[in-house]
């Protein structure tokens, strides 16, 4: 009896070991792999590859050169925008690289790294538009937003206007603006500059920026290990020439 409670002991304790060995180390020597979510719909910061289906732009070539740096994998995973910080959270991904503005609400949920990029609101309008200049202009105007982020926030922030159709991707708000449905929307400046330059001659922008924002890699609250190397990453990678090397490739004009 007792010599069996000692094998059957000894079977336990070598299965655990074995399955510790196996297990990738993830917390303590920090990540294996660094999982990146991104709504890659949001060109030039992230969008699809269409000859590659890769997923590209600013923000998963900047979580490249920071794994590269810290000799970790990286792995981009597209997700969508409404529900991106529950999936950090419930641990889908580690890293959310999406041109996330930093917002004082955003981090009561998650951490940010250093802002790795400026950015602001404008109001993007058909080429046509003639009397839209100003978020006052937008009275009595229709409007289309992307779901849940800081344009759509400072939309419904502006008075007067008669209606916020929310869409869940940016290029499906400048779609109802070709089509009519909407006079303007609100998003941040590169993304309008860049939707402005792939349909030429449908829209333009109304004006100059009208927020100031910075935009943050977010990271699970827990992860405050994981946040110091991608911090001192991008200090490293903007000191190397490396962060202006992508950033030229995007933002060249
Ligand atoms: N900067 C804005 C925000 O943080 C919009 C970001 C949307 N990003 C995206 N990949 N769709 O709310």
């Amino acid at each position: 009896m007792k010599k069996s409670y000692l094998i059957t002991g000894i079977i336990v304790v070598l299965v655990l070991v074995l399955v510790l060995l196996l297990l990738p180390d993830r917390q303590e020597n920090g990540a294996a792999v660094i999982r990146v979510g991104c709504d890659a719909a949001f060109a030039p910061f992230e969008y699809v590859d269409t000859k590659t289906g890769e997923v590209v732009g600013f923000d998963p070539d900047l979580m490249r050169a920071i794994g590269e740096e810290l000799g970790i994998e990286v792995e981009v995973y597209n997700v969508a925008w409404d529900g991106i910080i529950p999936g950090l959270v419930s641990g889908n991904y580690d890293v959310i690289a999406s041109g996330m503005t930093i917002t004082e609400e955003r981090k009561q949920t998650v951490n940010f790294s250093d802002p790795y990029i400026n950015a602001g609101q404008v109001i993007a309008v058909r080429s046509d538009e003639t009397e839209i200049h100003t978020p006052a202009d937008l009275v009595g105007r229709k409007v289309a937003v992307q779901i849940s982020t800081t344009g759509h926030l400072e939309a419904e922030k502006i008075p007067g206007i008669a209606v916020i159709k929310k869409f869940n991707t940016s290029p499906d708000a400048f779609l109802e603006m070709a089509n009519g449905g909407v006079d303007a929307v609100v998003i941040d400046l590169a993304v309008a500059a860049e939707q402005i330059k792939a349909n030429p001659g449908m829209y333009k922008l109304a004006g100059p920026p009208f927020t100031t924002e910075e935009y943050g890699l977010a990271l699970r609250k827990s992860d405050t290990e994981l946040l110091e190397k991608i911090n001192r990453a991008l200090a490293a990678i903007k000191e190397n020439g490396k962060y202006d090397e992508i950033y030229n490739r995007y933002f060249s004009e």
